[in-house]
């Protein structure tokens, strides 16, 4: 039925207006051009290890100071709190002995998730942190925790500094926070601060990491393997294990010690080294953004700007190409109007039955537009090239990761690694695992590496308690 459906709409391609294939070439990007963007990629992050990397990469290739995982013998329970994109949630991990022989602990996770509001979102850091120690209560409040002295992991999903597991200097607000204080920082300072103000909780926050370190950790206790994480959701970014002999600003106590390193890849194309294919959508999108010439490879890929660069191009078309019969409803022409979700609802559709159109025909109407046959075709079209050039520009960066564990291992032939990946584009889209497992694969395969992904489900908040514990 998949199969029927894509070659079904491909076939119905040849018939449509030549803007519609010229944009299909301007979203394309060739095998030839993302081995140049993991070429690149792998430059920067040996540039960014370096103490001098200021002018060479805007990349972070930040130290986490996680440099033991987890290896089942963690016993307890502890606290995970995971602030991310657009929600907070707060976990409680029990670990107690395998049963039946087994080497992994048992794992019992209670969790409850809380949406960050919009005035949140645009705050002060003191407001947002007092959200966060007001769920931390009430969550210990309905799981008969209140007294009990607990250790809690924080996983805070923005880039920081960090000299320590469990001191963390913010270096910017990302994605859609716009706080007006707080960079400079120190997050653990300003989540005890807010925990004394609650009064009644009585935790420790032993370590913080970013989400993607998170999540790293959380792959790691399902597969050993693991030395990658990577969050496709509201933002993108990934973060690997790394020698601490190559990290120049970590003082190397042996030859054998490693490091996850957060790379905070989302400034990776700052430096302009992806502006070749920059098309006039992702220049519209960027300009309309809050922060205009930043995180530009993460607006090429992210949940936060999908649907958006997906509602730009519909724009263009209902004004060139008669979409929609040439409407563009007041809606339609709202920034943020169409959400990233859309994408994948509406490729799930299009994949799963071929020619039931109902989810995106109520999905434009939503957005108060009445689709032809032909729009709809077309609508599905541009959702796929949007994404699959993301989840293609994703493998480029994850082959630019995997070629670096391979130089750290140039002794290992054939070498295996695992990816925990998290986020509602990797999780939600359809086919985004696909692509970029199957992209990744190819652009790997002249280097001696294979990396294989599994889903580290809500691994960030698990990854952070597991790092305390
Ligand atoms: C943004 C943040 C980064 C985070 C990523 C995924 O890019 O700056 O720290 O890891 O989103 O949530």
């Amino acid at each position: 039925v998949v199969v029927i459906g894509i070659c079904s709409i491909f076939i119905k391609m040849g018939s449509y207006q030549p803007y519609l294939q010229s944009l299909k070439e301007l979203l394309h990007v060739t095998d030839a051009q993302l081995t140049t963007v993991s070429d690149r990629m792998l430059q920067d992050m040996t540039y960014g290890l370096q103490l001098s990397r200021k002018s060479k990469t805007q990349m972070e290739m930040l130290p986490s100071f996680v440099d033991s995982l987890p290896d089942g013998s963690e016993r307890g329970a502890f606290i995970g709190l995971d602030l991310g994109g657009t929600n907070l949630r707060v976990l409680l991990l029990t670990l107690s002995d395998p049963v039946d022989n087994g080497s992994k602990p048992v794992a019992d996770i209670k969790s409850e998730s809380f949406k960050v509001t919009k005035d949140l979102l645009e705050g002060t850091s003191a407001q947002l942190f007092d959200f966060i120690a007001e769920k931390m209560a009430s969550f210990a409040h309905k799981n008969g925790l209140v007294g009990k002295k607990l250790p809690v992991g924080f996983t805070f999903s923005f880039p920081f500094d960090q000299d320590r597991i469990n001191h963390a200097i913010l270096k910017a607000w990302t994605k859609a926070y716009h706080i007006k204080d707080g960079v400079g920082d120190d997050v653990v300072q300003m989540l005890h601060d807010a925990i004394a103000r609650q009064g009644d909780l009585n935790c420790e926050v032993v370590a913080v990491c970013n989400d993607t370190v998170g999540t790293l950790v959380s792959g790691v206790a399902e597969d050993q393997n693991c030395q990658i994480g990577l969050i496709v959701g509201t933002g993108t970014n990934a973060a690997y294990l790394e020698k601490v002999s190559n990290i120049e600003s970590v003082e190397s106590q042996g030859a054998d010690r490693w490091m996850c390193v957060d790379m905070e890849w989302e400034y990776f194309a700052d430096t302009g080294c992806l502006d070749q294919f920059l098309t006039e959508f992702d220049k519209q999108v960027d300009a309309s953004s809050p922060m205009p010439g930043q995180f530009i490879f993460e607006k090429m890929i992210s949940g936060m700007y999908m649907g958006e660069i997906v509602r730009s191009i519909l724009c263009k078309l209902a004004k060139v190409d008669n979409l929609f019969a040439g409407n563009i409803s007041e809606t339609l022409a709202t920034t943020d109007a169409f959400l990233s979700r859309y994408v994948s609802d509406i490729t799930e559709e299009a994949i799963a039955e071929h020619g039931k159109t109902e989810v995106v025909t109520k999905i434009l109407s939503s957005v108060g537009v009445t689709p032809s046959s032909e729009d709809v075709v077309i609508v599905q079209l541009v959702c796929e090239f949007v994404s699959t050039r993301a989840a293609h520009l994703c493998a480029a960066g994850v082959s630019a990761i995997a070629r670096k564990i391979k130089a750290n291992h140039p002794d290992e032939n054939d070498l295996v690694i695992t990816a925990g990946v998290d986020g509602s584009v990797y999780a939600g889209h359809p086919t985004f695992d696909t692509m970029l497992e199957d992209k990744t694969a190819q652009l790997c395969s002249a280097h001696g590496v294979k990396v294989q992904f599994i889903h580290a489900k809500d691994g960030s908040g698990k990854g952070a308690a597991l790092i305390a514990a």
